[in-house]
């Protein structure tokens, strides 16, 4: 028996055996919300301008586990690379590159990180200037057109005489390449771009705040339902269980995610094929905040 399943989005995922459903439910997905399509749009924006001396920049600021590095990895996903054999130059092109800013951040390591982009393993011995040339060299060569640093907030960690060159070096890398940055971090990554006077108006804040509970996470709730392949209708947005879930997800979209597919696992597991109130009591999910008490 296929196809019965109206409240599905594809129906036969729902014909498939246990084992088959789990491994879908813990697979990640994309899901389009507003805040997203949003922050994709202002990318595609600053990747759309012309060339000049002064790029225009983004910071996309949120919480913790909100949705921000899947944000920009499908902005890179949406450029992808063109490769080597495909052009006349024979040079790969690559319009979007992902950086993370290292931990205890110094220009090496960010070098470093650039390269790694690149599938490059760089020589620990090398200078720093050593690896910078050929960072800079390699994102000409693959016209970049724009750089993500992921974990900005990580700028923080450093000294504070080292956390001000990395800062001097983004500004000149953005005006060496005429690239625009994107910035990825938490609030923390905007406090570290407000305490350089030349930054801070050269980076728009992109917020990614926590959800509220509204139509938007409403219709969230109502998508997973349908990607989800239980075999039985949970009702995911109907008030009291869409109260449940926003209460232990305390907002943060990873979190509400989480709750869910493991919700789903759960339902399919034992049999139960939807998801209930019951069935996520059952489960005795600790909210982040507690999770961090317990934690220390
Ligand atoms: N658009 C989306 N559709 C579906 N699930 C998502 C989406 N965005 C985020 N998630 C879920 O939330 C989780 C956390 O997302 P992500 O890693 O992007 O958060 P983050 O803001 O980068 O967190 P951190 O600051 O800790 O790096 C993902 O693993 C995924 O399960
Ligand atoms: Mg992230």
């Amino acid at each position: 028996m296929t196809g019965n399943y109206p409240h599905l989005q594809h129906s036969a995922w729902a014909d498939e055996d246990a084992a088959a459903r789990v491994r879908r439910i813990r697979t990640d997905r994309w899901i389009a919300y507003a805040r997203a399509e949003a922050a994709l749009a202002a990318m595609e924006d600053v990747l759309s301008f012309p060339k000049r001396t002064r790029m225009p920049n983004l910071l996309l600021v949120g919480p913790t586990n909100n949705g921000k590095t899947m944000i920009v990895e499908k902005f890179r996903r949406a450029h992808p690379p063109t490769e080597a054999q495909d052009m006349a130059d024979g040079n790969a092109l690559i319009p979007v590159i992902r950086v993370q800013m290292p931990c205890g951040p110094d220009e090496r390591r960010f070098f470093g990180a650039i390269l790694d982009a690149f599938g490059m393993e760089p020589w620990r011995s090398d200078k720093v200037a050593a690896r910078q040339d050929l960072a800079v060299r390699l994102m000409r060569q693959t016209a970049v057109q724009l750089l993500v640093i992921d974990e900005l907030h990580n700028v923080l960690s450093g000294a504070p005489i080292q956390q001000r060159r990395l800062l001097n070096l983004l500004r000149w890398l953005g005006n060496e390449l005429q690239i625009p940055l994107v910035g990825v971090g938490t609030a923390e990554a905007l406090r570290a771009i407000r305490s350089d006077d030349q930054l801070v108006n050269r980076f728009e804040p992109i917020p990614l705040p926590v959800w509220t509970e509204n139509d938007e996470y409403l219709r969230l709730l109502r998508t997973l339902e349908a990607v989800l392949p239980l075999r039985r209708p949970s009702g995911l947005a109907r008030p009291a269980l869409a109260a449940k879930i926003f209460a232990l997800s305390e907002g943060v979209l990873g979190e509400i995610v989480a709750i869910v597919t493991r919700a789903a696992a759960h339902a399919v597991l034992t049999g139960a094929e939807a998801i209930t109130s019951k069935l996520i009591e059952e489960m005795s999910f600790t909210r982040p905040s507690d999770r961090r008490r317990v934690a220390i």
